[in-house]
């Protein structure tokens, strides 16, 4: 097990998600409804266990993954990419499943979630897979798996001050 294969995994499940959206018709609000709403619940947790069980240790383990100046650097972007991923998540449910204003919305949902993962796999992942061992990625793939399980149906979703959150796991030196 690693957990940034666990990561990739869940990335792979929300573009299939995402895709699945894409091939249903506007009337079947049924379908429509329950694949947003494993999507929604997908998202929201996938961030959130990110957030406790990889971001913090790539803040005292890495020095930014190809274009990112520094670990804190592509934790604070990726802080700030979470929150919006949740926000425009909660927009979607704004609106009548269905609806033109509804398939904006996940349409927009869609592309915070796709820039926030190319930019979490190039950086994060990358940075992550040069500095931790074999067994660490292993160890904290069961405490990723084990919480994604515990939250199939999601997490309340909560925004994160990404300064204050990057300044509140700053790794002791
Ligand atoms: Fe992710
Ligand atoms: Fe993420």
């Amino acid at each position: 097990m690693d957990i940034t294969q666990l990561i990739l995994d869940e990335h792979a499940e929300q573009r299939k998600l995402f895709s699945l959206i894409e091939q249903i018709d506007a009337s079947d609000k049924v379908a429509l409804g329950a694949i947003w709403k494993r999507l929604r619940n997908l998202l929201d947790s996938h961030a959130e266990a990110e957030e406790r069980f990889f971001y913090p240790r790539l803040m005292e383990i890495g020095t930014g993954g190809n274009d990112a100046d520094s670990a804190a650097d592509e934790t604070e972007d990726a802080i700030e990419d979470h929150n919006e991923i949740r926000d425009t998540g909660e927009e979607v449910d704004k609106h009548a499943v269905g609806s033109a204003d509804w398939f904006a919305a996940v349409g927009k949902c869609n592309e915070a979630n796709s820039k926030h993962m190319a930019e979490e796999e190039r950086q994060g992942l990358t940075d992550f897979r040069r500095h931790a061992s074999v067994e660490e990625r292993h160890a904290l793939g069961i405490r990723f798996a084990s919480f994604e399980a515990d939250h199939i149906t999601g997490v309340t979703p909560v925004d994160k001050d990404p300064k204050e959150w990057v300044k509140d796991h700053q790794p002791a030196r």
